[in-house]
């Protein structure tokens, strides 16, 4: 995988056309699908499931796919995402009532498993859980609706989970979501982010390709 990674997460897309709108993302540079699962408990919305997920992979949409679960109970849900085969599936600590356990769950089902930190939640949360972890989600927003303000206080959740992961010697990934734009990818990108979920600043555009590629541009003025 490359350094950097961008995840559309299509919350924001027209799910009267999901199928066609993934295409259109992932022609437009997309690296990862987000696909964020709400329930109207954990959160205060309620969106999409496997079933959903089913018959993206049904119609031969086979991207990998970042499962951001935000629902309770998480581990009978786990079982059924696993069989779609996500890339990514992550769960946040307050959703389950062990977090080891799911985390081992989602390893020994194939895929990378993924902590998310809401914006009150420390990083220590993962200190005795990150031989499990390949990916840190942190949210720069609170988890629940597209089309929030980044809160900028992330910006030193994401140094100091950057150097958290860089003393663990692991490889793990560091993802942001929330109120990502090309204006803003840059300085989070700086404080240690390497994968970056884009909800209402990519499917808000005309033009998906001209926002991923801006993006790009941005992060690749930092790599030199
Ligand atoms: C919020 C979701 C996000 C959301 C981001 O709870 O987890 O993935 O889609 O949307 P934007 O990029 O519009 O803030
Ligand atoms: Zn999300």
């Amino acid at each position: 995988m490359s350094k950097y990674l961008i995840a559309p997460s299509i919350l924001s897309a027209d799910f009267s056309r999901l199928g066609e709108e993934i295409g259109a993302v992932v022609a437009a540079g997309a690296d990862l699908i987000h696909f964020d699962v709400m329930d109207n408990h954990y959160v205060p919305n309620l969106t999409i499931g496997p079933l959903v997920m089913k018959s993206l992979r049904q119609a031969g949409i086979d991207v990998p796919i970042d499962v951001h679960l935000m629902a309770t109970p998480v581990d009978s849900l786990l079982e059924e995402f696993l069989g779609l085969k996500p890339e990514f599936l992550t769960i946040h600590p307050e959703s389950t009532q062990h977090l080891h356990r799911s985390l081992a769950l989602i390893r020994e089902g194939g895929a990378k498993a993924g902590v998310a930190l809401n914006p009150e939640t420390p990083p220590e949360t993962l200190r005795y859980v990150m031989e499990l972890v390949d990916l840190v989600l942190v949210m720069s927003v609170n988890p629940g609706f597209g089309g929030q303000q980044f809160i900028e206080e992330s910006i030193t959740k994401v140094r100091d989970t950057r150097a958290m992961i860089d003393a663990s010697g692991r490889h793990i990934r560091l993802e942001v979501d929330g109120g990502i734009k090309a204006d803003n990818i840059a300085r989070v990108a700086e404080a240690g982010a390497d994968t970056f979920v884009a909800g209402s600043a990519v499917f808000g555009a005309k033009d998906y390709g001209a926002v991923i590629e801006a993006m790009r541009r941005e992060l690749s003025a930092l790599e030199g």
